[in-house]
């Protein structure tokens, strides 16, 4: 089933058990085409996440006169144009839903010789970017956006960049990213300081491909000019795609699951550590590095959990994880508090409205408020929840239906294959019932 009809049925599931391996991690991904686009030579990646974000990052770079092979499922052979080689084009540059893909674009794009227009889906076009086109301005840049700072963003051509310190308000890899990418092009040096250290893909990856960068937790310094010489990445499994699967496990009696080779950066493994401190058996084997990030098979076991008040410095780290955190927290034994997380408001959809509202359908008490919520563990039934078109939250209700009687009917589930294509399979195969 396809567009805003497609829906999910769901309900009790089996045991999770075996070993699943989830699709590229979406972050590395964006990053690896953009920067390969920038490089000089060959990038090949592997691993790359075949979804429909970072699909369109890949058709925008495409657009900009980069040439993209896709020799096989995952692998990209990116011939690099340099610094200086992207070509400009009257089109509209389409980032369908991706957040990360608009913002880091609008960094690159700000910097360029010539014009160009970001445009995005329904969500996208709801999303603020006034938080990177204030920065940006800020560095030269000139950038026109709809009323309220909404997409679409126009980017005009031929400003010239001077590198500035900026301390962002809040803690964003993406805003840090796009104003590090306009920096390579900038005149002197850019600075970035956050108020909670954000994933550092971007940084790590451009050392990987030669830029000299300077960075610690928290602030990212780098001077315009330097060139990126092509590499190979090898793109490991998103954390992100395999909290379902470990938000499942652990709440499934019987369950023992393997998930393969999972991306462990630090800035991203906030859930491990909420669902532990919940009761969770959640054990790493085989860690190893894959393309300079620490990777790890995580071999899971249901076990009971009891609430917590989810400690507000890890918030960063699990930002993309709330909505499988809501369900934990749903079938755990007492309350789950949640704070300092606002920015959950102004993702995919308002994940604090989606997650209380699709929760409460199914019969358990969450109180919102405006920067979190209070969930009270309890027995879920069956319902009706819509997930407002946000991936996320659609395999969190899929998730959530694997502990109930009734049947689930998840409504507007298309956008799944935004992030995890193959999601309803691997998901069957790990014993969850799911039906599309
Ligand atoms: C991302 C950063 C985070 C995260 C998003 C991916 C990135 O967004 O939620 O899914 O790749 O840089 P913010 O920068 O808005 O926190």
């Amino acid at each position: 089933m396809s567009g805003a009809s497609a829906h999910w049925v769901a309900s009790l599931g089996n045991a999770l058990t075996g070993s699943v391996r989830v699709p590229g991690d979406k972050s590395v991904s964006h990053r690896a085409v953009m920067l390969g686009a920038i490089a000089e030579g060959t990038t090949r990646i592997r691993g790359f996440l075949e979804g429909e974000d970072t699909r369109a990052t890949a058709r925008v770079l495409c657009r900009l006169g980069v040439r993209i092979d896709a020799p096989g499922d995952g692998e990209r052979l990116v011939q690099g144009v340099g610094l200086n080689g992207l070509r400009g084009t009257e089109a509209a540059l389409d980032c369908g839903n991706a957040g990360t893909g608009m913002r880091l674009l609008a960094g690159l794009l700000a910097a360029q010789s010539f014009d160009s227009t970001l445009i995005g889906d329904e969500s996208l076009s709801k999303r603020p970017m006034r938080r990177v086109i204030d920065p940006l301005a800020a560095m030269g840049a000139r950038i026109e956006s709809e009323p309220g700072g909404l997409p679409p963003l126009r980017i005009f051509g031929g400003a010239r960049l001077r590198g500035v310190e900026t301390a962002t308000p809040v803690a964003s890899a993406q805003v840090k990213s796009a104003l590090l990418l306009a920096g390579l092009y900038a005149e002197g040096e850019t600075v970035v300081r956050e108020p909670h250290p954000t994933r550092d893909y971007t940084e790590r990856m451009l050392a990987a491909f030669g830029y000299p960068i300077e960075f610690t937790p928290g602030v990212a310094r780098l001077r315009g000019g330097h060139r990126l010489t092509a590499i190979d990445i090898d793109v490991p499994a998103d954390l992100s795609s395999a909290a379902f699967f470990i938000v499942a496990a652990t709440l499934v009696p019987g369950s023992v699951l393997r998930i393969e080779a999972v991306g462990m950066n630090p800035r991203r493994t906030g859930l491990l550590e909420a669902l532990r401190a919940m009761g969770a058996d959640i054990r790493e084997e085989n860690r190893h590095e894959q393309g300079g990030e620490p990777v790890a098979d995580l071999v899971v076991r249901h076990a009971p959990l009891h609430g917590i008040d989810v400690p507000v410095d890890i918030v960063p780290d699990m930002i993309d994880e709330f909505p499988a955190l809501f369900v934990a927290a749903a079938c755990a034994k007492g309350r789950t508090i949640v704070r300092g997380a606002a920015e959950l408001r102004v993702k995919e959809s308002d994940r604090i409205a989606t997650m209380a509202t699709g929760l409460r359908a199914l019969g358990i008490g969450v109180e919102e408020t405006p920067d979190g919520a209070v969930i009270e563990g309890g027995r879920l039934g069956g319902g009706v929840v819509e997930s407002h078109g946000d991936h996320r939250i659609a395999m969190s209700f899929a998730v959530a239906a694997q502990l109930t009687d009734g049947n689930v009917r998840i409504n507007d589930v298309a956008n799944v294959a935004t992030s995890f294509p193959g999601f309803v399979a691997l998901a069957r195969e790990a014993g969850m019932n799911l039906a599309d």
